[in-house]
């Protein structure tokens, strides 16, 4: 990062020195640290980050991809004012709860019941525990660069080189029955699972952090057919693509319905959630008037559907249920990726932008991006320089990772994003 970033964030700088002693590498999430350090947000509206030292961010991160509204927005931020004088946390059933799983069966083909958890990664725990108790299977398969959250069962080839454990900490024991395939490559999972006998595959339909990679429709197709044929539960993780693609998520996007769906993200709008879905059959497994130990599948948590999540949640959804500002905003990602790779290509940079609908990333390389092992095998520095670059510039995405769309980006936000882009293409061409 240069001198000027340093010079911009003084503010920033002190917080970080502060932040290194309380919290382990200063952050609250490892992927939030970048060189030479982060700035500090005070503030957030729009489509805007203002750090400590007043610098304003056009931001394209939104907070892991979750405000696809923007930061807080209107309708949003008054129906949850109006929650928290009725309360903040019941532990007790209400009926908010029962509106927004309602509203998720709506809007979403294969989610007729619904269970709420406070992260993605919780919802994909209790997911592929309950594919095993539903099969009576043990072993679960994921894709390379497949990101489900860190949950020992599914942390596993997220990142290049795919056998290395991505913790320490990590058993054999909770590894040995995680199976890691080969992303939109059909032939090479059946061939990976021939001899398999598995619970569940889950499946991003769009490698976020494996770098922004969508699957090909065929692909989902084979799989959901392989599924189908070998009993295996097809599970979506629509942590990203949930309420984003479409009304109806990535399900519905490419027409290919899963057994169980997990959301997290856009769901909560704005506050910490996550959910796993699927058919009665199949969710009844987690109903104890209906299985009794050791059959049936447990989920639960203190904050399980706390009422301002559900609030926000449903004031979002409601927003995005006809389709129209997510189709509007598909297209404009379309435009985006398009006039990004126009302006690279016109200074002589190798790159690919990826992605669907409004979910965008970069990797310099000439090479087609099938799966992570291209995005990994691109100039990745190449890509952190970039995104660098970006954020001295006043536009933020989280240096390597997936950015997005919301419906607050102004037309100024993207001519912004395009500038930048130019300067630093430009600048390419010159070193
Ligand atoms: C596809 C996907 N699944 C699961 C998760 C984990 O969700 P959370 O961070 O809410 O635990 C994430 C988080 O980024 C994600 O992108």
């Amino acid at each position: 990062m240069s001198k000027e970033y340093v010079s911009k964030t003084s503010k920033s700088k002190a917080l970080y020195e502060r932040a290194k002693k309380v919290l382990p590498a200063g952050v609250s999430y490892g992927i939030r640290y970048f060189e030479p350090y982060p700035f500090y947000t005070a503030k957030a509206k729009g489509s805007k980050l203002y750090d400590v030292d007043g610098n304003e961010y056009v931001d394209f991160w939104l907070g892991h991809t979750a405000l696809i509204l923007g930061h807080s927005f209107p309708a949003v931020v008054d129906a949850v004012k109006r929650q928290l004088e009725n309360g903040t946390h019941y532990g007790t059933s209400h009926e908010l709860e029962i509106e927004l799983a309602e509203q998720v069966a709506k809007m979403v083909s294969g989610a007729e019941m619904v269970r709420f958890t406070n992260s993605g990664t919780e919802a994909n725990m209790y997911a592929t525990r309950l594919a095993r108790a539903y099969t009576g299977r043990s072993k679960t398969a994921k894709f390379e660069g497949g990101w489900h959250g860190g949950y020992d069962a599914l942390h596993a080839g997220v990142h290049y080189p795919f056998n290395v454990p991505e913790s320490a900490g990590l058993t054999a024991g909770a590894i040995q029955d995680t199976i890691v395939l080969p992303f939109n490559d059909l032939e090479g999972v059946k061939e990976k699972l021939k001899d398999e006998k598995i619970a569940s595959i889950v499946v991003e339909p769009i490698l976020g952090a494996g770098g922004g990679i969508p699957a090909e429709k065929e692909f989902l197709k084979g799989l959901r057919e392989f599924c189908d044929e070998k009993e295996i539960l097809l599970i979506f993780d629509e942590v990203i693509t949930g309420f984003r693609l479409a009304p109806g998520g990535a399900q519905q996007y490419y027409g290919v319905k899963p057994d169980v769906t997990v959301f997290g993200k856009i769901l909560g709008g704005g506050f910490p959630i996550g959910a796993f879905c699927g058919c009665r059959k199949i969710m009844e497994r987690l109903d104890t008037r209906v299985y009794e130990r050791p059959h049936y599948s447990f989920h639960g948590g203190t904050f399980a559907a706390n009422p301002i999540t559900m609030t926000a949640g449903l004031a979002t959804l409601k927003i995005l249920e006809d389709g129209r500002l997510i189709s509007k905003l598909n297209m404009i990602g379309d435009k985006i990726r398009g006039q990004l790779r126009e302006i690279f290509e016109a200074n002589g940079v190798d790159v690919q932008i990826v992605g669907a609908g409004s979910l965008l990333n970069t990797h310099f390389t000439k090479e087609e991006m099938k799966d992570a092992n291209a995005a990994f095998r691109a100039d990745r520095k190449k890509l952190v320089d970039y995104h660098l670059n970006l954020i001295e510039n006043g536009v933020f995405f989280l240096p390597t990772h997936t950015g997005a769309l919301s419906t607050a980006h102004s037309k100024a936000d993207l001519e912004k994003l395009f500038s930048e882009t130019e300067k630093y293409a430009k600048k390419c061409k010159t070193t």
